[in-house]
């Protein structure tokens, strides 16, 4: 099951303007129906400085923005409440609760925002790019999709597209495997940066979820 609409409880996320945004999640479902806390630590990092401009904007305003395995949609609607023109995507089961989350914050969206259907690994012709900036909070989760999720960051993205990759640092299972293929796979063709902490959020950061910027060499 992906997300019951019929068991949904509000989140409010506080935004540094002071406005809020309250994200629905779902109780039952599959792991995209709730705000994970990779997704919060990317939340409140778009609004540090590192994307503020000169004239004090957000450099968000006007960009070319898609959030790969959304789940809510809290990241890529944070990201067009800061003025992206943004396309947040996952499984197409997850359009009704993206679609709502979009609906209840409209007032603070200042970009804009549509939720679609990506499936990673399939055609990307139907979107936009190479895109400005690619969003993915806790998305190297899941072997079957690991090199196909390589794929559509590959697919999605140029040498002027920023990629920024919010991930929790996991010790059990098969995840620590995982999160080395992944970055295996994208040292191929990106060069990787870490977002230091003191340029995080101070009270949303913690050592084990790391922001890591791609560039496409
Ligand atoms: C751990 S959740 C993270 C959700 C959200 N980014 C967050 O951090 O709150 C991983 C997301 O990836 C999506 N996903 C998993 N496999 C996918 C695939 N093959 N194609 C597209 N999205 C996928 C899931 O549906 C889920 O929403």
């Amino acid at each position: 099951m992906a997300a019951s609409m019929e068991n949904i409880f509000v989140r409010e996320f506080e935004r540094k303007n002071g406005s809020s945004l309250n994200i629905s999640q779902c109780s039952t479902g599959d792991v995209g129906c709730v705000v994970w806390d990779a997704a919060l630590v990317l939340m409140c990092y778009l609004e540090m400085p590192d994307f503020h401009n000169s004239a004090g904007e957000s450099s968000m305003k006007e960009k070319i923005i898609l959030e790969l395995g959304s789940g809510t949609g809290a990241v890529g609607i944070q990201a067009a409440c800061l003025g992206g023109n943004v396309t947040i995507t996952d499984l197409k089961e997850f359009l009704p609760l993206m679609d709502l989350n979009i609906k209840n914050n409209a007032e603070n969206i200042t970009g804009t925002v549509v939720a679609k259907e990506l499936k990673w690994g399939e055609d990307i012709s139907s979107f936009k790019s190479p895109v400005d900036i690619l969003l993915l909070a806790d998305c190297i989760y899941y072997e079957e999709s690991l090199e196909p999720l390589v794929q559509t960051i590959e697919d999605l993205s140029g040498p002027e597209t920023m990629v920024l990759c919010c991930y929790e640092e996991r010790t059990t299972g098969n995840k620590p495997m995982l999160q080395k293929k992944f970055f295996q796979l994208i040292n191929k063709a990106f060069t990787t940066e870490e977002i230091p902490q003191e340029k995080q959020d101070p009270h949303y950061r913690s050592e084990d979820i790391h922001i890591i910027k791609f560039t496409k060499r």
